[in-house]
C-alpha cells in the first residue's frame, strides 16, 4: 500500500527506519519530510502533508513520528477523514484501525526505541478495518461529528 509518512526535527531519525521497515514489508513510501534536520521545523507542516497525500488519494495510510508523537496527532486529527492517535503498544497499534479505522500511526521518537517502532509500525500496516456493525456505527458518528465541525 501507499504509505505517507512524515515527521519534525523531534522524529527525523526514526523516520528513516520507519521507512526502511515499511519497505522492507514491501510498501510504497509517499515522503512527506523532514528532508533534512532542521531544529526550527513545525510538526503541523508534516502532520498536513500527510493528511493532505490520504485526503487526495496518493496514499491510503500514515505514519507521523515527533517527539512525543502527541502534537503530530492532534495536528493530524484537525483534518478531515484523518483518524489519528499516540499508539506505543501493539495492541493499540492494530485495535486502532479494526475498530476505529485509524488511517495515520503517531510516534513518539523521545519515547519509543527503534525496535519497538518496527514492531508497531508492522502490527498498523497488517491491520485492516473489521467493518462489523458495531464499529460502522460508531465510525459513522465519528464522521458525523467531523462534519458538524
Ligand atoms: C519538538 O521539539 C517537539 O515539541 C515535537 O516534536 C513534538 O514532540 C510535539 O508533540
Amino acid at each position: 500500500m501507499n504509505i505517507a509518512v512524515g515527521a519534525d526535527h523531534g522524529g527525523f531519525i526514526l523516520k528513516q527506519v520507519v521507512v526502511e521497515q515499511l519497505k522492507q514489508l514491501g510498501h510504497t513510501i509517499v515522503d512527506c519530510g523532514a528532508d533534512t534536520l532542521n531544529p526550527a521545523d513545525d510538526y503541523p507542516d508534516f502532520a498536513r502533508a500527510v493528511g493532505e497525500a490520504i485526503q487526495r488519494g496518493a496514499a491510503e495510510r500514515g505514519v507521523l513520528i515527533c517527539g512525543s508523537g502527541v502534537g503530530a496527532a492532534v495536528a493530524a486529527t484537525k483534518m478531515r477523514g484523518i483518524r489519528s492517535s499516540v499508539c506505543h503498544d501493539t495492541y493499540s497499534a492494530h485495535q486502532a484501525v479494526e475498530h476505529d479505522d485509524m488511517n495515520v500511526l503517531s510516534l513518539g521518537a523521545r519515547v519509543v526505541g527503534d525496535e519497538l517502532a518496527k514492531e508497531l509500525v508492522r502490527a498498523f500496516v497488517a491491520a485492516r478495518f473489521d467493518g462489523g456493525e458495531r464499529f460502522q456505527r460508531r465510525l459513522n458518528k465519528v464522521l458525523e461529528m467531523e462534519g458538524n465541525k
